[in-house]
């Protein structure tokens, strides 16, 4: 079945790789001036850091390009949003018609009372979130998979964490929690027919756009719209729980109850794996950076993630043999005083435990 795609004109394209070329421009030159330059003025904090750097040209750039080149990129005559919204009646038709196929494959629940941590920002300066309107499901799309953060394939990470949980643990059944549109939901089942694949989020938006997805890869995968905190989902049916983003999207509070409904859901010896940014290697410039960019993105909880102790979090919620590794290479995860990157970039770990048998 060939994939049903948006219209996305030269005009947009354009636009859209002009903004790309910029944000190079911030990844390479602009981040290595300025790291260099925070790392000679030796602060003692990345609050003290951030007071200092505000006085560099340079950093100023930078954090102006990192919070309004993303504004550019969802708006304006040839952003992502206008762009989707011009052909919305085509974009939701799509999706009504994927919904009318297998639909005991897409549980959606009208009635499901959004979290006000989820609706209160716009996360990523995405206006209006991902979970108002069907066409959002499309922008988010074209934006995931055009500018993923590092610059590099956007499904590679994908198709690691997938061929990762499916060798190393072998689920017959498998739950993704913040699922989005499917993008690790989709690997698994590729890299796995047998694996059984829930996803689950809060989006109707996504997941009717992960269904869609879903149908035209040919593959069976349910997808349910609940809070990754209390599902429906039956206890004891899953063999893994997995996430993949989502942690940093929640507050403390939501993270020990998405902890704690996944050792409900998993059955003995079952595995939870949640793929984020728990880590800012680079000491205070890291922090520094990494601060910085959740306070320009809109990422209100992502400093809580970074300075929480997720092994502990995973133990307080019964989990045991517990390790940080480092996605892409499933080596232990460094320390936060690791050497940073000589581009900007995030850096990925996967949190593992076990359920007791
Ligand atoms: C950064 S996105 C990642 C989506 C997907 N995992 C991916 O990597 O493409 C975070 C996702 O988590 C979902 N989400 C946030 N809070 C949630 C919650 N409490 N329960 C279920 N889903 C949630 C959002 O709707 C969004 O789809």
């Amino acid at each position: 079945m060939n994939p049903f795609t948006p219209e996305i004109g030269f005009a947009d394209h354009v636009y859209q790789s002009y903004l790309q070329g910029l944000k190079l421009h911030w990844k390479n030159e602009l981040y290595a001036s300025v790291i260099a330059k925070a790392a000679q003025s030796g602060q003692p904090t990345p609050q003290a850091l951030e007071t200092e750097m505000r006085k560099a040209p340079d950093y100023r750039l930078y954090g102006w390009l990192e919070r309004h080149l993303q504004q550019f990129k969802y708006q304006g005559r040839h952003g992502m949003l206008p762009v989707m919204q011009g052909q919305s009646e085509a974009l939701i038709a799509a999706l009504d018609e994927a919904a009318r196929r297998h639909p005991e494959r897409l549980q959606l629940d009208p009635a499901l009372v959004l979290p006000h941590y989820y609706t209160a920002p716009d996360f990523h300066q995405h206006p209006g979130g991902v979970w108002s309107d069907d066409i959002d499901a499309f922008a988010y799309e074209w934006g995931a998979n055009a500018f993923s953060f590092s610059m590099a394939a956007a499904d590679r990470p994908y198709r690691w964490m997938a061929q990762y949980l499916t060798q190393r643990f072998a689920p017959a059944s498998l739950v993704d929690m913040g699922c989005g549109f499917g993008k690790l939901c989709i690997p698994v089942k590729q890299i796995s027919p047998s694996t059984e694949v829930v996803g689950v989020d809060l989006a109707a938006p996504l997941l009717r756009l992960a269904h869609l997805r879903s149908l035209e890869a040919g593959l069976d995968i349910r997808y349910v719209q609940a809070n990754a905190e209390h599902t429906p989902l039956a206890a004891r049916s899953f063999d893994a729980v997995v996430s993949y983003w989502l942690l940093h999207e929640l507050p403390a509070e939501a993270t020990a109850n998405v902890l704690t409904e996944a050792m409900r859901l998993l059955r003995p010896g079952g595995v939870v794996a949640h793929f984020d940014m728990h880590t800012a290697p680079g000491g205070v410039v890291g922090e520094f950076l990494h601060m910085g960019h959740a306070a320009r993105n809109n990422e209100p909880f992502l400093p809580g993630l970074v300075g929480a102790d997720m092994k502990k979090a995973l133990a307080d919620a019964g989990f045991v043999d517990i390790e940080l590794v480092e996605a892409m290479t499933g080596d232990a995860a460094q320390h936060d005083d690791a050497p940073i990157a000589p581009t900007r970039t995030h850096t990925f770990t996967v949190v593992i435990g076990r359920k007791p048998a």
